[in-house]
């Protein structure tokens, strides 16, 4: 499995109170499997995404990402992981400003080891975005922006992609179209790829739709 997790508790501090934002959650991604998370806001799928990232301390339970268990990981094993399996596409696309196109999409794939020119020159291809290579992140649309950021962190040729409504600023036809890239590049790549969206639509393009729930994730589709 490119993600596995197993008994996730989780617990947030809300004021004086603590409380139960996730509750005995288990989910499982296959290689090449597009899955939606949906849920209503403050739902808790951004946190989960974080957990999953590494990037918050898992209180209990178990997430392994690639077969590799962040449970017990050290700060330097999981930023690691994170380097070598894991992208991160987020809503405000988070492009490096002083970078150009081509080497924002350079950057994680140097980050993780693993830059081959080729490859990126060929997922910017698939994108549409070859003639934006040498334009700097400022100068591009919405839409631009985010098929920069799907390059970017498909060019590492991450294990599991993680995408925080990556399309939560685009016009509908601009979201169809990029969602529908990227399932189809994660899926040639064998990339699991989790993605949070509100969106119905977006939601339909996936293999799979998950909703977050009263601290429980509820399979709606398959
Ligand atoms: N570090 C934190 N400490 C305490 N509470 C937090 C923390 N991070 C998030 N929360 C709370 O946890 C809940 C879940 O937040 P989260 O950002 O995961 O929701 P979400 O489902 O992503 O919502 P949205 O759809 O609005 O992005 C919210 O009530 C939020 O206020
Ligand atoms: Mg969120």
């Amino acid at each position: 499995m490119s993600l596995l997790i197993q008994s996730l508790n989780h617990q947030i501090i809300d004021g004086d109170n603590h409380r139960q934002l996730l509750v005995d959650l288990n989910l499982s991604v296959a290689p090449g499997e597009c899955v939606a998370l949906m849920g209503d806001s403050g739902s808790g799928k951004t946190t989960l995404l974080n957990l999953i990232a590494g990037l918050e301390p898992i209180q209990q339970g178990k997430i392994a990402v690639a077969g590799i268990s962040l449970t017990q990981a050290s700060d330097r094993q999981l930023s690691q992981l994170r380097k070598q399996h894991i992208g991160i596409i987020f809503q405000h696309f988070n492009l490096l400003t002083s970078l150009s196109v081509q080497d924002n999409i350079e950057f994680s794939a140097k980050l993780a080891g693993r830059y081959d020119v080729m490859h990126g020159l060929a997922l910017a291809e698939q994108l549409g975005i070859s003639h934006l290579l040498k334009k700097y992140p400022a100068t591009l649309s919405g839409g631009e922006m985010q098929r920069v950021a799907i390059a970017r962190a498909l060019n590492s040729k991450p294990k599991l992609l993680l995408a925080d409504e990556p399309t939560g600023n685009l016009d509908q036809q601009n979201s169809s179209q990029v969602v529908a890239q990227l399932v189809q590049l994660a899926k040639s790549n064998n990339t699991a790829l989790l993605m949070v969206t509100h969106s119905a639509d977006v939601a339909a393009s996936m293999d799979k739709i998950y909703r977050l729930q009263e601290s429980s994730i509820r399979l709606v589709t398959d």
